[in-house]
C-alpha cells in the first residue's frame, strides 16, 4: 500500500501503533539513514521519553549502539534523579566504546544524576565461560538489578550488519543467513516473522525477563531499518516504538 506523502507523522505513529500493538509510537523527522541529525534527534525523543516516565526507585536498562549514544547528551540540565539506577542490558566490550551498553549506561546516570552499575564482561564468549561467571556472586548481584528493571530502552540492527559489526564467526553467519535472520535486539536475531532464530550466549537480560519490565522501547530509525525494525517488533515484546519518518513510512509502505 502507497502512504501519500501528506500522511503526517501522527497518522503514520497510529498505523505502526495499530500494526504491532503498542501502546506509544514517537516519531521524530527525517531519516537517520542519510541524515545524522535525525539520529541525534533520536537521542532527544528517547531521552524525553525516559525523563517522562521515570520514577523514584526505579531502574532503567539500557543496550549499545550508536543510537542509544545520542542519548547521552540529550538530557539537559536540572534532572536529580539520584534514586533511580542505570545499567547495562547485557555485557557488551565488543563494540567501540562509546557505544558500548556500559558506557552509555554510566554516561546516562551521570547525566541524570543517578546511579549505574556495571558488567565488565565481554559479549561473545564461550558457552561454558558464561556458565562460570553466570555464578560469581559480584556478577550475581549486578544481574540480578538487570533482570529486575523497570525501563529497557534497546537498539534494533540489521541482522547481517550487527553479525559483521559484532564479529560472528562465519558459521554463525552462515546459520543466520540460512535461518533468514533480519533483525537483531539484545543479541537476539529475529526473522521476518518475529520469530528467535539465534541467541549470542551472553550474561544479563534474557528473554524471559522481558516480562516483568513493565516499559520496552525499541529505539529505532532509518528506513534501511524498516525490515529489521519490523522483524523485532513482531515478536511483540515491546510496548513502545521511537523511530524517524523514513523508518516509519517504509514500515507501513511494505505492509
Ligand atoms: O542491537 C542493535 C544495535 O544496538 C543498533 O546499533 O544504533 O548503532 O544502529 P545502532
Amino acid at each position: 500500500e502507497l502512504i501519500p506523502y501528506i500522511f503526517g507523522i501522527q497518522t503514520l505513529a497510529e498505523r505502526i501503533k495499530q500494526m504491532f500493538n503498542l501502546t506509544e509510537v514517537i516519531i521524530v523527522p527525517g531519516d537517520s539513514q542519510d541524515d545524522y541529525l535525525a539520529k541525534r534527534d533520536l537521542g532527544r525523543a528517547a531521552a524525553r521519553f525516559l525523563k517522562r516516565n521515570l520514577y523514584l526507585g526505579c531502574t532503567v536498562a539500557v543496550t549499545g549502539g550508536s543510537t542509544l549514544a545520542e542519548m547521552v547528551t540529550a538530557f539537559g540540565d536540572g534532572i536529580n534523579a539520584r534514586d533511580v539506577l542505570v545499567v547495562p542490558a547485557r555485557g557488551g566490550l565488543g563494540e567501540e566504546m562509546e557505544q558500548q551498553a556500559g558506557v552509555i549506561a554510566a554516561r546516562i546516570a551521570g547525566a541524570i544524576g543517578a546511579q549505574y552499575r556495571l558488567l565488565h564482561i565481554p559479549d561473545n564468549l564461550e558457552e561454558s565461560t558464561v556458565e562460570i561467571l553466570k555464578n560469581d556472586v559480584h556478577i550475581k548481584t549486578v544481574v540480578q538489578a538487570i533482570k529486575n528493571s523497570d525501563i529497557l530502552l534497546h537498539g534494533i540492527g540489521s541482522a547481517m550488519e550487527m553479525a559483521n559489526r559484532r564479529g560472528l564467526a562465519s558459521e554463525e553467519i552462515d546459520y543466520l543467513q540460512e535461518k533468514r535472520a533480519i533483525g537483531e535486539a539484545l543479541r537476539y536475531y529475529f526473522d521476518k516473522k518475529g520469530k528467535i532464530v539465534y541467541e549470542v550466549p551472553g550474561i544479563g537480560l534474557e528473554f524471559p525477563d522481558l516480562q516483568n519490565i513493565g516499559i520496552i522501547a525499541a529505539v529505532a530509525g532509518g528506513k534501511n531499518k524498516a525490515d529489521a525494525i519490523k522483524a523485532v517488533l513482531s515478536h511483540q515484546h515491546e510496548s513502545v516504538l521511537i523511530t524517524d519518518e523514513g523508518a516509519a513510512r517504509k514500515i507501513i509502505e511494505e505492509n
